[in-house]
């Protein structure tokens, strides 16, 4: 095949960003590479999400766009991950422009499939369900890597469509995930994440050995030599274990950052939405998580305007975000989803009252934020250099360790390194400094 352009858009969560990721060190192994604009693409490729209808809704705007974009360029569309996962055949209906639709099972068949849209010139759909392969890949020139170490989800809390287009959860063999790590640690990457959709219930039997997530845990971070930190995304409340919060504690390499998704303070809603913990065990593991770790930055997922949530449900979920004192959460506001539990109970709390309680958490969530992050004035930390400020050129975008987010003056050489930051203001949430 001669050579030839790829763009990719991708949507959604780390899942998608890392099978993203593996896609395009896939296509350029096989000669292809990346364009600058889609512009130039011979392929456009959209790796999409379901969890929220306006996910689902900008999607369909850029499919609308691609769609009149064929008119002036000839490329190939592809369509995979979670939204085509869920429509199948009526996003083939709806846009007829798409030349290959895949879903969330088929991802190491994607390069091949794709090529032969080119040569055989003919539509391809590949949304049968079938068994999940881990499909994960990682260039020599990261300096941050996503490790997913499980699929799929079995909680079916009562909102998410996770499960029905994830399917149900396993667990990837740890001799992978061992072989990965490895792979990863000889090259520049400074940063792993393990990955899975609740990451506390990995559990594999292989090779006459049990492995549970706090044994994988510890065994990763004693093998690592040059990765520094280790992350793990995501936890749920009811299956952080004392084990693994005391495994944090003792290693070097494992941040003493995590993100908790509580969802709601309030325990009827709590109820309704299936999470199986209360407000209090929460509020109970978020004090032995800060008892236990030093400086421990703590994260959370919220969600408003669930079916009926009342204005004392929402004061629950305030004193509970005061209490617990986040240091930063990711907020949205219930979509019902077809196909979930809830989606049969309606949507009965009004659009604009959503918004309203939204705008009331988040702007709570802001003053905590913004609280917790002047405490770090005066503070050298260690940041991992990012990315160049679009602001401002002679700036750079790191983070620390907890996850903050910290601007300084420097140059691109030190992109992907360590640096001492002497934290000395901050900018709205955003803490600056200079390097020590
Ligand atoms: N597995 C993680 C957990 O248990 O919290 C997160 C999964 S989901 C990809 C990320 C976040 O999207 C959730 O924590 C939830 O706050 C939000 N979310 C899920 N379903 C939603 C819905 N129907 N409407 C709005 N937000 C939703
Ligand atoms: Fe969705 Fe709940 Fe599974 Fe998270 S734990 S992916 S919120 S069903
Ligand atoms: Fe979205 Fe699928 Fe992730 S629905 S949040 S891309 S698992």
């Amino acid at each position: 095949m001669d050579r030839k352009e790829f763009w990719i858009e991708t949507y959604g969560c780390q899942m998608n960003e890392a099978e993203s990721e593996a896609l395009k060190i896939t296509l350029k192994a096989r000669g292809w590479s990346e364009a600058l604009t889609p512009d130039t693409a011979d392929a456009v490729i959209l790796n999409t999400c379901s969890v929220r209808q306006t996910a689902e809704n900008r999607l369909w705007g850029r499919l609308g766009f691609y769609k009149h974009a064929k008119e002036e360029h000839r490329f190939k569309l592809t369509v995979m991950g979670c939204m085509s996962e869920r429509l199948k055949d009526a996003m083939f209906s709806r846009v007829p422009e798409i030349d290959l639709l895949t879903g969330n099972f088929q991802k190491n068949r994607i390069a091949d499939y794709l090529e032969k849209t080119f040569s055989d010139d003919f539509k391809i759909k590949l949304t049968e369900p079938g068994e999940y392969e881990f499909f994960t890949r990682h260039s020599n020139k990261d300096f941050k890597a996503f490790v997913p170490i499980m699929h799929g989800c079995n909680n079916f809390c009562t909102y998410c469509i996770v499960p029905y287009v994830r399917g149900r959860e396993i667990s990837r063999n740890f001799k992978d995930i061992y072989d990965e790590i490895d792979r990863i640690d000889s090259g520049n990457v400074k940063e792993i994440t393990l990955l899975g959709q609740n990451v506390n219930s990995y559990k594999i039997q292989a090779g006459g050995r049990n492995m549970d997530f706090p044994a994988l845990l510890e065994s990763v971070a004693k093998r690592v030599t040059n990765i520094e930190w280790i992350r793990f995304l995501t936890s749920h409340p009811k299956d952080l274990s004392d084990r693994v919060i005391r495994i944090i504690r003792d290693s070097p390499v494992l941040c003493n950052h995590i993100h908790l998704p509580v969802q709601h303070g309030s325990n009827k809603i709590l109820k309704l939405m299936e999470r199986n913990y209360t407000r209090e065990s929460y509020l109970a593991l978020a004090e032995k998580i800060r008892k236990n770790l030093d400086n421990v930055s703590l994260t959370t997922d919220i969600l408003i305007g669930f079916p009926e949530e009342t204005e004392e449900d929402v004061k629950y979920t305030m004193d509970l975000i005061k209490e617990a004192e986040f240091e930063d959460a990711f907020t949205y506001y219930y979509n019902p989803r077809e196909g979930t539990k809830a989606y049969g109970w309606g949507d009965p709390v009004p659009h604009d009252s959503k918004i309203e309680r939204l705008n009331r958490i988040i702007e709570l969530q802001r003053s905590v934020t913004r609280k917790k992050r002047i405490n770090k004035i005066g503070r050298t930390m260690k940041v991992l250099a990012e990315k160049r400020s679009k602001k401002n050129k002679l700036e750079l975008l790191g983070r620390t360790e907890f996850d903050d987010m910290v601007v300084f003056p420097g140059s691109s050489d030190s992109i992907g390194k360590f640096i001492n930051i002497k934290i000395e203001d901050i900018s709205g949430d955003t803490l600056r400094g200079k390097e020590e």
